[in-house]
């Protein structure tokens, strides 16, 4: 029995780390990049034109050119940035179509952009803040929607992929999250069910949802307090990304212990708001 156990073990964690990626494979590939001049979004950035892929790259902001030509040094062969504020129901329409007529079609469509959250506590929604949610939900949920069914033809033609960036907050609910938390979710429950549909029609379209956790930039060592050692580094975070989905893996978890945590949460309630409570220092921010 412990023979069998342990080979059991060992044939599951050769799985899980089995590495199949080949550099080369995002090499020419087409991709679209959403919410591309900070933060995890740069780092996807600066590590798809190191493999040699052509990108479409949009913020709102004009500010781009830094991120462009820092893409053009990092060998991106093409690169083109396109300003789009997701709040607006007509901008994902122009952005794909900018893309296609740039691109000539997609292979990835890497949807990451982030209209910031407010803390979404009980005061909050007692204030009538629902006008401020359900933006929220349109930046961070609904224009993802509108996203995929735009360029799902062209992703079906080229055999190509779906990226999601979410977070943890998308798989485990905590407090002082709520307007995150709640589109994060949606968009897991959206895409997973999506993923379904597109299996049983034989569309050849992956679907990659990334589970990260919080990464070590400013805004998240606010958060963390005292915790610093809990950051995960931004750029690694943005590379398993970028390996999950060029291996068609459903999911991608960075750091690797919240697959663990997603696999505990509906049985271990204690420990996980215990590890949740570390991550995030949530007395701390609540308190601030
Ligand atoms: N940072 C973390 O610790 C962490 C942890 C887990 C998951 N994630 C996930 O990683 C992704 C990126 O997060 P981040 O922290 O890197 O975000 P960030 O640094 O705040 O960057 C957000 C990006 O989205 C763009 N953006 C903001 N509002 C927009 C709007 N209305 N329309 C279009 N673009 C908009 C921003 O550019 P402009 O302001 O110029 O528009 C920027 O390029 C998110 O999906 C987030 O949930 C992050």
């Amino acid at each position: 029995m412990k023979v069998l156990l342990t080979g059991l073990g060992a044939l599951f964690f050769t799985c899980y780390w089995a590495d199949n990626f080949d550099p080369a494979s995002p090499q020419g590939a087409r991709v679209l990049l959403t919410g591309a001049i900070a933060g995890v979004g740069e780092e996807l950035a600066h590590h798809s034109a190191r493999l040699g892929s052509h990108l479409v790259l949009t913020a709102r902001t004009e500010a781009f050119l830094q991120v462009v030509g820092n893409c053009r040094k990092l060998g991106a062969p093409k690169v083109v940035f396109i300003a789009a504020d997701m709040a607006s129901r007509e901008v994902p329409e122009r952005v794909v179509q900018f893309a296609l007529d740039k691109l000539g079609g997609l292979d990835y469509l890497v949807r990451n952009h982030l209209g910031a959250a407010p803390a979404g506590t009980r005061a909050h929604s007692a204030q009538g803040t629902s006008g401020s949610c359900s933006h929220r939900l349109r930046v961070n949920f609904l224009s993802y929607v509108q996203l995929t069914s735009l360029a799902l033809p062209s992703l079906t033609d080229s055999q190509g992929s779906l990226v999601v960036v979410s977070s943890l907050l998308g798989r485990v609910p905590t407090s002082f999250s709520s307007p995150y938390s709640g589109a994060k979710f949606a968009l897991d429950s959206f895409f997973g069910s999506l993923q379904r549909e597109l299996d049983v029609q034989d569309v050849n379209v992956a679907i990659t949802i990334c589970v990260l956790g919080l990464q070590d930039r400013a805004s998240a060592k606010e958060g963390v307090g005292p915790h610093q050692a809990l950051l995960s580094q931004g750029p690694k975070a943005a590379l398993a990304v970028i390996r999950g989905s060029a291996t068609w893996v459903s999911h991608v978890f960075y750091p690797w212990r919240f697959h663990v945590l997603c696999l505990l949460r509906a049985w271990l309630p204690r420990p996980r708001a215990w590890f949740i409570r570390q991550e995030l220092n949530v007395t701390a921010t609540a308190a601030a």
